[in-house]
């Protein structure tokens, strides 16, 4: 299996994988809409003869705190004859491995701690922001020590707005 950038031929595979894992098209919406608005800037595949898996990122404004260089990690899934073989884990470091070098501060995400808890995530680290999604779900974890330092209203990517 290798961890590669998204290429334009992945796409139909990719949908299909959010469309299995979610039963709906609104997380595959949400990687186009975002690629559309420029607002993309991780898109990675686990890829082992096909797309196994998905990871994307997109940039978070923080309004208080903007010398910190923050993003959002959604969405992420794994096909399911792929699952719990360590895939999403990969995903996941690799892509933080990657925007740590690009100089990237702070990621959050929304999802369980069970599972995001692994890489470091804290709920703790989140509670500083103030989001649409405030909650024990919402997490952070910082790349830096600045990262520690986020705080206050933050403004997701457009596409955000489209999702529920
Ligand atoms: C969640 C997901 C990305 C994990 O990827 P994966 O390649 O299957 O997972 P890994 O093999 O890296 O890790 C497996 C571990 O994650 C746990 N796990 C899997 N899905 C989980 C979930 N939704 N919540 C909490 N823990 C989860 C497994 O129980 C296993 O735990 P263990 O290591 O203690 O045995 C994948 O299962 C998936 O796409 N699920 C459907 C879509 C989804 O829920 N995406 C959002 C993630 S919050």
């Amino acid at each position: 299996m290798t961890i590669r950038l998204e290429e334009t031929t992945d796409w139909p595979a990719i949908y299909a994988i959010y469309a299995a894992a979610f039963g709906q098209s609104a997380e595959a919406d949400l990687v186009r809409n975002m690629e559309s608005d420029r607002e993309l800037i991780l898109s990675l595949v686990a890829y082992a003869e096909e797309p196994a898996g998905h990871i994307a990122y997109s940039h978070l404004v923080l309004h208080e705190t903007p010398p910190i260089k923050a993003c959002v990690l959604a969405p992420l899934a794994v096909a399911h004859p792929f699952q719990n073989k360590g895939i999403g884990t990969t995903l996941v470091q690799h892509s933080l491995d990657r925007l740590r070098a690009d100089g990237y501060d702070l990621v959050t995400v929304l999802g369980d701690p069970r599972y995001y808890g692994r890489f470091g995530f804290d709920p703790k680290l989140a509670e500083k922001l103030e989001t649409p999604y405030d909650g024990p779900y919402l997490q952070a974890l910082a790349l830096s020590d600045k990262g520690n330092d986020a705080r206050g209203p933050v403004s997701y990517a457009r596409a955000f707005a489209e999702l529920n």
